[in-house]
């Protein structure tokens, strides 16, 4: 990125979820790329602080809860006065649940709702003013293609991936004015701890039924993030299916 005197800029970026899987490998990813980057981390600090060895002086550890509004102010907060800017922001932290409607009560559905969408919703709020700021910002949401074709026994963790969806959509359009670009990455199954718990007859039917037969890779993931996040100027609202052809 260059300032208006001809010179190159470091993009800042913050990374939700950075700490392991798709949001470790978007950290990397960015790191390489030249960008500082905020790495957030709720349980995973000794992994977050191994990115932070591993990029000196370009990936810092922030904490970060979505189930508490304060840590998405003080996440932004720490980032933005530590290099004195934010350009792009991946809302990658998520978390899994599953188990049928009519087997789940409210409550525990309620709260696969809250702590996915939540959390999200008040990082990017906490974020908007300063990457209004940035000439060439930019915000990832991190949803998946079970929230844009359903699956059984995920009725409340694709609800909240697919309202990140609408949230995107209509936030790109709020934002457009201040040169904002919200896009959403919706990746399939993705080898990490969350497909962990996968059993592997159910693994192989999804590699049966994905079009590549197998799973993608953090690295693949990250590669589409960083593609909507830095390079694709001209896409806003877009949804970017990374599955495999799972959903074909
Ligand atoms: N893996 C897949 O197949 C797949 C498919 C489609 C979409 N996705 C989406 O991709 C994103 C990343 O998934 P992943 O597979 O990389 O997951 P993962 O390996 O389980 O990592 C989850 C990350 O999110 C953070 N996190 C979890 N719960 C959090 C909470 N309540 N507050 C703040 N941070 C929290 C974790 O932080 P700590 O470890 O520090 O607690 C960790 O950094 C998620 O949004 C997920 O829904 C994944």
């Amino acid at each position: 990125m260059r300032r208006m005197d001809g010179s190159e800029v470091n993009r800042v970026a913050l990374v939700s979820g950075g700490s392991r899987g798709i949001g470790a490998a978007v950290t990397s990813g960015l790191a390489e790329r030249g960008c500082r980057v905020g790495c957030t981390y709720r349980t995973g600090f000794a992994e977050a602080e191994k990115l932070a060895v591993r990029h000196p002086e370009q990936v810092v550890p922030v904490r970060f809860d979505l189930s508490d509004p304060e840590t998405a102010t003080t996440a932004v907060n720490d980032v933005v006065s530590r290099w004195g800017r934010l350009d792009s922001l991946i809302l990658n932290a998520g978390q899994w649940a599953g188990g049928r409607l009519t087997g789940t009560s409210p409550d525990s559905w309620w709260r696969v709702i809250d702590s996915n969408l939540r959390g999200t919703v008040d990082l990017a709020r906490a974020a908007l003013p300063y990457l209004a700021t940035s000439p060439a910002p930019s915000i990832v949401l991190v949803s998946s293609v079970v929230g844009l074709i359903g699956h059984a026994g995920d009725t409340a963790y694709a609800a909240a991936k697919s309202a990140m969806v609408g949230f995107g959509r209509s936030l790109a359009k709020e934002v457009a004015r201040d040169g904002i670009r919200v896009n959403i990455l919706a990746p399939g199954f993705v080898t990490t701890d969350m497909t962990d718990a996968v059993p592997l007859s159910s693994r192989k039917r999804i590699e049966d039924a994905t079009i590549l037969g197998r799973f993608g890779t953090v690295d693949e993931m990250a590669k589409a993030a960083i593609f909507l996040s830095e390079d694709a100027t001209f896409c806003t609202g877009s949804v970017l299916t990374a599955d495999g052809g799972w959903a074909l």
